[in-house]
């Protein structure tokens, strides 16, 4: 087990590059089997969640070619597949596993897969994938833990989903693009990470219109090709890095990333005190002296990401005043606010209302992360913390975060990843 170490008290200054997005890539990878022929990917971030999505298309029979120099793409090759079944040992680890379902129910007329439980920060069912899915003419039953999904051949349906889901939305888009005749997708995600799998599906010759907005129409097709595709820019990376450069009073230019992905994020920045500006070579962000406290609300694409929720309250634990941050999308994602607590902070918390008190300066302690944006949250409490903060259960930071403590050290901040003893 690894653990990150840090001292805290280093404004941050430098340059940073963003990797692909987790978000992005994942689904991709997953459209890939879809193809007849294979897909290509670049900017493949290199992450857990991406070792386990490539195991899991190879656990189905699909040929995955990785890079072995800089600029080559991954290139993944499912015409033949010699099993239907994502397994319970890999979607425990990944719930963006269920993202088979509707490749595999549109193209093979069958899918299992094992239902995801509860995790970190929510219930999570899937209950708006699997309801879809029936719309569409698939049977659906439970069994011994998995989900088997059945259709001889899916049809187009008008689906309306009663929450905004982004998995959700993705998966039966996969599905639609091979079912007979017209889908439409109501109460769709819109978030930049599904606009990306509606490119790339398109590029393997489906008809899907409308990604980016609440409707999505698809007509299906009899088959899809193979495409190459580069990964759109990680905005939930380049917003924790804004929110880095923000906290610790520092300057950071990130290089590549699009700001027009982030302006919910960018408005409460501002608000805050950081300065943002468009330069020749990026985005530079510059931290105010003392950041001032604002509130905020999650809400689904264009709002304020619940990706970035826990990242700000890390912010606000250090701010002048008091903020009230309301969290809509999970019932369970405020784990990191009783370990900002440890290091000294003061926040309160009434069911999806968490109240933080801006306090003069946290203290280095040793803390746990309960999942992937708690981790970075933890990391940015630590860069302005007195003293040494140890960060454990890492390998929720590894989930997402491509060399994460490599970027911040090259920013000037002291941190390093180290073993755990016991
Ligand atoms: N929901 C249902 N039923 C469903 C599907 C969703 O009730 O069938 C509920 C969920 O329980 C939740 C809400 O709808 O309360 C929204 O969930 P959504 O399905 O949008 O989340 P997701 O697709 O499972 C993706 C990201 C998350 C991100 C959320 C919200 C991926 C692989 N994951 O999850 O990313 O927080 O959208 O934007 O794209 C992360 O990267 O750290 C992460 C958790």
């Amino acid at each position: 087990m690894q653990k990150i170490v840090m001292e805290g008290g280093h404004p941050l200054s430098g340059e940073v590059t963003i990797s692909g997005a987790k978000n992005s890539a994942l689904p991709l990878l997953f459209g890939a089997l879809l193809g007849e022929t294979a897909c290509h990917f670049h900017n493949i971030p290199k992450l857990r969640d991406i070792n386990t999505t490539l195991a899991l298309l190879e656990s189905l029979g699909a040929t995955v070619e990785r890079p072995t120099k800089k600029n080559q793409p991954y290139t993944i090759e499912a015409q033949r597949l010699k099993h239907l079944e994502a397994p319970y040992d890999l979607v425990k680890t990944m719930r963006a596993s269920v993202l088979v379902m509707g490749p595999l129910l549109a193209k093979y007329g069958k899918a299992r897969v094992s239902l995801p439980g509860g995790c970190a920060i929510g219930a999570r069912p899937i209950n708006l994938h699997l309801k879809a899915f029936e719309q569409m003419g698939a049977k659906i039953h439970i069994e011994g833990g998995y989900v088997e999904a059945e259709a001889k051949k899916l049809h187009g349906a008008r689906v309306h989903f009663d929450t905004v889901t982004v998995t959700g939305t993705e998966n039966v888009m996969m599905a639609a693009v091979l079912a007979k005749g017209e889908t439409i997708l109501e109460n769709a995600a819109r978030e930049p990470e599904v606009i990306d799998l509606a490119n790339l599906l398109n590029k393997m010759g489906a008809h899907i219109v409308g990604a980016g907005t609440d409707t999505l129409t698809i007509q299906g097709v009899e088959s899809l090709n193979g495409a190459t595709h580069t990964v759109i820019p990680d905005r939930i990376e380049m917003g924790t890095f804004m929110i880095a450069a923000a906290m610790t009073g520092g300057s950071i230019l990130i290089r590549n990333g699009e700001l027009s992905l982030l302006e919910a994020l960018r408005v409460k920045l501002e608000e805050v005190g950081a300065k943002i500006k468009i330069e020749e070579k990026g985005l530079r962000v510059e931290g105010p002296k003392h950041v001032q406290a604002t509130d905020l609300t999650t809400a689904p694409f264009p709002g304020f990401a619940t990706d970035f929720q826990a990242q700000f309250m890390a912010m606000m634990t250090i701010a002048h005043g008091s903020s009230v941050i309301v969290e809509t999308i999970f019932e369970n994602r405020f784990m990191h606010a009783q370990e900002l607590v440890r290091m000294g902070a003061d926040i309160k918390i009434e069911g999806k209302t968490a109240i933080v008190k801006g306090v003069k300066k946290l203290s280095g302690a040793p803390v746990m992360a309960s999942d992937l944006r708690a981790s970075a949250a933890l990391i940015l409490a630590g860069l302005v913390a007195d003293g040494l903060t140890e960060v454990h259960r890492i390998y929720h930071l590894d989930r997402g975060y491509e060399e994460i403590e490599k970027k911040f050290r090259k920013l000037g901040a002291r941190i390093k990843r180290a073993q755990v003893k016991y």
